[in-house]
Formats: C-alpha cells, structure tokens, sequence
C-alpha cells in the first residue's frame, strides 16, 4: 500500500513539472533573477522596489502584496501565478497583462524561463 502511495506521489510531482516546456534549475535562474528581475524585484519577503517582490510569488494572486502600489490592470487581472501562467508572462507581459507597468519586453528563452520559473518555486 505504501508503494502505491508512493507510485501516486510520484506521478503528482511530474504531472506538476510537465507546464513549462522545460523543467528549469534553480541555481541558473537565481543568477537570471539577480542580472534581469532584481533591477526592479526583491526575492526577500515584505521588500517591494520599482515592484513588488516576489517571494512566495508562485500560488499567489496577482495585486496581493501588502504595501506595493500595483497598476488596476494587474491588481484586476484575478490571476494566481501558477508556473504554467508565469511562463506565458514573463514571454510577453503585456500579453498575459494588458496595460500592466512591468516594464519588461520579455524573456523568449524556453530554457532560461524554465530556470526563472523553478528559482522562483523555492522563494518560500
Ligand atoms: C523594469 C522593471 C521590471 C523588471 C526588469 C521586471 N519587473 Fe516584474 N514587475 C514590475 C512592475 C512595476 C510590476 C507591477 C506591475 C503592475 O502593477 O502593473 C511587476 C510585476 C511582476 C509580477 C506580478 C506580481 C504580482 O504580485 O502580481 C511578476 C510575477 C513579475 N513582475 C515577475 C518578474 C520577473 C520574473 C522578472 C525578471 C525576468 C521581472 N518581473 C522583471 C517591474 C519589473
């Protein structure tokens, strides 16, 4: 029984996986993170810049974080940033958003936004 358990959980976690095209490392998106999203994000809980951090941002919904001045068009998006939703965001902001004050054209790399995205997964 406890096998099948396992065997369950198993098939969880790659059914999780399989949103981005690729699944991403996190020591390769951190530097991403820190060359390109830190101009304007924090990845520390409660420290909002140009935007708002992003801690804990994946399972969150858009225009939650206390303190940060978000633009109607994000806080009235109603998106929960799950992977799948960051990786269509961080192509084309103003795609996902329309109107939003991200003022970022765009990440088109499948691999590095991969990365991105499994950095941001451990901000928790
Ligand atoms: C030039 C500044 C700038 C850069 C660079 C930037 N952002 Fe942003 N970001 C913003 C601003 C400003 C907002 C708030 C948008 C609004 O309120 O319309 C935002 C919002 C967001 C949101 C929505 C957050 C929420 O709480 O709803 C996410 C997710 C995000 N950015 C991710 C990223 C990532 C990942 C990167 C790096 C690839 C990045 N951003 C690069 C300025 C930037």
């Amino acid at each position: 029984m406890k096998r099948l358990f396992a065997a369950i959980i198993a098939a969880g976690s790659i059914a999780a996986l399989a949103g981005p095209a690729h699944a991403g490392d996190p020591d390769a998106g951190k530097q991403l993170f820190k060359s390109i999203c830190n101009l304007c994000h924090e990845a520390v809980a409660g420290k909002n810049r140009v935007g708002p951090s992003l801690f804990g941002v994946v399972g969150r919904k858009t225009g939650s974080v206390p303190g940060y001045n978000y633009s109607d068009a994000n806080k009235n998006s109603g998106i929960t940033w799950t992977p799948e939703i960051l990786d269509r965001y961080l192509i084309s902001p103003q795609a996902v958003v329309p109107g939003t004050r991200m003022g970022y054209a765009g990440l088109k790399d499948d691999t590095k936004r991969g990365d991105l995205i499994a950095y941001l997964s451990t901000l928790k």
